[in-house]
C-alpha cells in the first residue's frame, strides 16, 4: 500500500528468534507499532513478551529475524541504542528511589546541569520547570513534587515512571505490566495517561495479563503470543475479555480479526 509506505510502523519486527541457550524464548515473534496507537502484548507465562519488548529496548539481541525503526533496519545493540532512537521503557520494578522527591526522580542520572565553570550544579529551579510543564501535559499537574515518590501510592509511582520516561520526548514508550497491583481506579489513570501519549501521537507498548479491565478496554490493537510466537491479533474494540482470554491458552488458532 503507497500510504502504508508514505507512513511506516514506529516499529516494524518480524520472525523475531531469540534462544537462551536451549530456551527458544522467541520462535518468529512479529509486531508493528505505529504512531498515535496502544499495542497490547499478551500472552500466558513464558510466552515471550518480556522478551519480545526486551529484543525491541535493545535489553537484548536477536538471533534472526527483521527489526526496523521508521522503516529503516536498525542495529541496537543497548538499550541506550533504543534511547537514542526514541524508545524508551518502564519498568515492571519502576526503579524509583523511595527517598527522593518526583523532580529528583524525574531527573535522576541526567539532571540539568549548570555552566561547566560552576561545576555542572544541578539546577533545581530548570528541573522544577521543566517537571511541571510535564506533568502537566500529561495532565498530572494536581501530583506533588515535593514529596518522597516512597510516600505516594502505587498508581502515583507508575505515573511518575511514565513522566520520567517521556521526558526526552520519545517516538515509543513501552510498559511491562502498569497495572500489576494497582486499584480499579489508579488503573483508570494509568489508561487515561497512556492514551494521552498515544493521542500525542506516541506508539505505545504495553504488557498485560489484566486482560478483561485493561487490555480490552484501553488498548486499540492487541497481539497475543504463545510459546514465543504470535497466535492471535485483534482489534481491541472488536473482541471480548474471553476471546482475548481462549487466544492466549490455545481455544483459538490463529484469529485475526485486527483487518
Ligand atoms: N535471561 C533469560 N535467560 C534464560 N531464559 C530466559 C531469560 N529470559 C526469559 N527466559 C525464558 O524465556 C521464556 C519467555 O520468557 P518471558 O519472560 O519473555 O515470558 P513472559 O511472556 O514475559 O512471561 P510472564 O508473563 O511470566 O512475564 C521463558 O521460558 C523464560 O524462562
Ligand atoms: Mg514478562
Amino acid at each position: 500500500m503507497t500510504e502504508a509506505k508514505a507512513h511506516p510502523p514506529l516499529i516494524s519486527m518480524r520472525n523475531i528468534k531469540k534462544s537462551f541457550g536451549s530456551v527458544h524464548a522467541l520462535q518468529g515473534a512479529s509486531i508493528d507499532v505505529h504512531a498515535g496507537e496502544i499495542v497490547a502484548l499478551v500472552g500466558d507465562n513464558g510466552a515471550g513478551k518480556s522478551t519480545l519488548v526486551k529484543v525491541m529496548a535493545g535489553v537484548h539481541g536477536w538471533d534472526a529475524g527483521d527489526y526496523e525503526f521508521e522503516g529503516k533496519p536498525v542495529n541496537i545493540k543497548s538499550p541506550a541504542d533504543a534511547n537514542a532512537l526514541g524508545i524508551q521503557t518502564v519498568y515492571q520494578d519502576l526503579a524509583l528511589c523511595n527517598n527522593l522527591d518526583a523532580v529528583q526522580n524525574l531527573f535522576l542520572g541526567r539532571e540539568l546541569a549548570g555552566p561547566k565553570i560552576f561545576g555542572r550544579r544541578i539546577r533545581r529551579a530548570e528541573c522544577e520547570i521543566r517537571a511541571k510543564e510535564v506533568m502537566a501535559r500529561m495532565r498530572l499537574g494536581n501530583l506533588s513534587l515535593s514529596r518522597p515518590v516512597g510516600a505516594m501510592s502505587g498508581g502515583q509511582r507508575q505515573n511518575i515512571a511514565i513522566a520520567r520516561s517521556i521526558l526526552w520526548t520519545p517516538k515509543v514508550v513501552i510498559l511491562d505490566e502498569p497495572t500489576a497491583a494497582l486499584s480499579h481506579s489508579a488503573s483508570a489513570q494509568v489508561s487515561s495517561l497512556i492514551r494521552t501519549l498515544a493521542d500525542e501521537g506516541l506508539g505505545v507498548v504495553v504488557v498485560s495479563h489484566d486482560i478483561h479491565h485493561f487490555v480490552v478496554e484501553a488498548t486499540d490493537r492487541i497481539e497475543v503470543m504463545r510459546l514465543g510466537a504470535n497466535v492471535a491479533s485483534f482489534k481491541s474494540e472488536d473482541v471480548t475479555g474471553e476471546q482475548v482470554v481462549n487466544a492466549m491458552v490455545g481455544g483459538n488458532e490463529g484469529v485475526n480479526l485486527a483487518g
